[in-house]
């Protein structure tokens, strides 16, 4: 039996703090099969420390037989022997609690896998039957029952319903997905499996877990009452209606759920925490981020910004006022594992539409690599030096660009390869870390790799950065390093410029102050001491796409 270690201290050290994301299967592989796993992420605790990160979050690790990337999760309270032993995750947690690293996991209730052994009895068992219930089964249309239910479509495409063949061999009823095939949709009106998620966080909270992220957070409920059923599914939010009433998404009656999940995370000490993934209109973030709630909930609205001095104020200025207005504080991110990193993103001209871009096949030629490394460089130091927290991707510290010349038969997401010329694919941000310039995968293991790695990562890996000066990786080292020291109550004051389009200025109540520049003119410094720039003064100015940090 393993000893499991607790991280004592303020419940609110969630605030502001430093969240790392972890994606295990391409972090660190430390037994050589190309899949990166538990004992991996332990070798590399010294890394973030040194790096300076409050916390870890780790995308799913659970058995899988990987139909997404994990998100397809065949048991909710066990580790993926390819990825480790729960033995080998307590060694973990209590390793990155002994340097005070906190750890979020993953929790994914809209679906399953189909490999769940809820799943695999329900397919066993008959129409109507309590196994069925915990999914949601329906008789299709027509005379044979031959035609869907309704004209649902699924986000990996085509549709979101599945026939299934009965137990006596003819096809029966079919089943409702919103994502990939193998993903399921769970019934949520189901007291069953309520209680079953209640005791999956208690699972882990209770091998001392300190937090969670929770998958789609915003799709659980859905509008089935009286024999209806959806038609259409758009994550897009032109089409999600904003008032709790949407057939699919955000609909008031999700909370209910949170409500009884904050019941177990508010038994331990300190309480458990828990970050929404929620695409919904921005006002409707508060509930998920109430304290009777999930308690924070991402906002991916700089995530989807343009490179705009004016557009970067609106968005910061919006998040810090609402998440005020509901008593959580806000989070900041830019790169995760379902999008182009953000330094590929910021080197394309504004306004660019990613999936024709990445459609495009000259997609390539269309990068400037150096001004999207430099944005991305000021952009990341800005959002460090804003009131609440910043979820940071793995890679980013290193500066990397997105590996685009993944061929197409080495693709793992079913969001490319299920929408064939439609949709663009998430595995170049998976792609495994480059912890050094030479040997085998890069050092990301003594095998290979599950997803191919480009032949540049020689020239970003961690080895070739180290200690190197003025390198992506010192700049993350040192930044948040300062952060730490810096971080105050959670205000801003915005300062007004002469170049007001093109700077975003702001100083923190003692005195810290972050300006970047978006401009393509060079901007005088404020009064103060420098103490981290993005990128060289130029003539004892701050030069274009760059941040600079000063104190009084
Ligand atoms: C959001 C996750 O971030 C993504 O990777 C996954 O494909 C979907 N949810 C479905 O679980």
């Amino acid at each position: 039996m393993s000893e499991y270690t607790f991280l004592t201290g303020p419940a609110d050290w969630w605030r502001q703090a430093v969240v790392y994301q972890i994606y295990p299967r391409s972090f660190a592989d430390e037994n050589g099969d190309g899949i990166g796993d538990l004992k991996g992420i332990i070798s590399r605790i010294p890394y973030l420390k040194k790096l300076g990160v409050d916390a870890v979050w780790l995308s799913p690790f659970y058995p899988s037989a990987l139909a997404d990337g994990g998100y397809d999760v065949a048991d909710y309270r066990d580790v993926d022997p390819r990825i480790g032993t729960l033995t080998e995750f307590d060694e973990m947690v209590n390793e990155l609690h002994r340097n005070e690293i906190r750890i979020f996991v993953d929790i994914v209730p809209n679906h399953s896998s189909d490999l769940h052994p809820w799943f695999q009895a329900a397919l066993k068992a008959a129409p109507g039957s309590t196994e069925r219930e915990r999914y949601i089964f329906r008789d299709g249309k027509g005379e044979h029952g031959e035609i869907r239910p309704s004209e649902l479509v699924s986000h990996f495409g085509p549709t979101g319903w599945t026939r299934i063949t009965e137990p006596d061999g003819k096809p029966g009823q079919w089943y409702m997905h919103l994502f990939a095939k193998e993903q399921p949709d769970f019934n949520w009106d189901n007291p069953e499996v309520r209680e079953d998620f209640l005791k999956t966080l208690r699972f882990w909270s209770d091998r001392g877990v300190d937090g969670y992220r929770v998958d789609v957070a915003h799709a659980l409920v859905k509008n089935l009452k009286g024999g209806h059923l959806p038609n259409r599914l758009a994550f897009d939010l032109e089409v999600m209606k904003n008032d709790g009433t949407d057939d699919l998404f955000d609909r008031d009656e999700v909370h209910e759920i949170y409500a009884e999940w904050r019941k177990v995370f508010n038994q331990y000490d300190p309480p458990r925490v828990a970050v929404a993934e929620a695409w919904v209109h921005a006002n409707r973030r508060a509930a998920y981020a109430s304290e009777k709630g999930l308690g924070q909930a991402f906002s991916f609205d700089l995530l989807g910004a343009p490179w705009r001095a004016k557009k970067f104020k609106e968005i910061i200025d919006y998040n810090l006022k609402s998440a005020k207005s509901y008593g959580s504080s806000t989070t900041w991110v830019f790169s995760n594992h379902d999008v182009i990193r953000h330094a590929t993103r910021f080197g394309l001209p504004n306004g660019t539409n990613l999936t024709e871009w990445f459609l495009s096949p000259d997609r390539e030629s269309k990068i400037n690599f150096k001004q999207g490394l430099e944005r991305a460089r000021a952009a990341t130091m800005l959002i460090l030096a804003l009131p609440g927290s910043t979820y940071l991707y793995q890679g980013e510290e290193l500066g990397l660009h997105e590996p685009l010349n993944i061929p197409s038969e080495r693709m793992q997401d079913p969001q490319w390869f299920r929408n064939p010329g439609k949709a663009l694919s998430r595995d170049g941000c998976r792609v495994p870390l480059p912890w050094s310039a030479s040997g085998t995968s890069f050092g990301f293991g003594p095998g290979g790799s599950h997803l191919p790695q480009p032949s540049w990562f020689a020239d970003v890996a961690v080895d070739k950065q180290d200690g190197v000066e003025g390198s992506t990786l010192e700049l993350y080292r040192q930044a948040l390093s300062l952060r730490r020291k810096l971080q105050t109550v959670e205000e801003l004051r915005w300062v007004n410029h002469i170049f007001n389009n093109k700077v975003v200025h702001f100083v923190r109540p003692n005195g810290w102050q972050s300006i970047t520049n978006f401009g393509e003119k060079l901007v005088k410094l404020p009064a103060g001491n420098v103490v981290l720039t993005s990128q060289p003064l130029v003539d004892g100015k701050i030069g274009p796409n760059t941040t600079v940090w000063l104190t009084k």
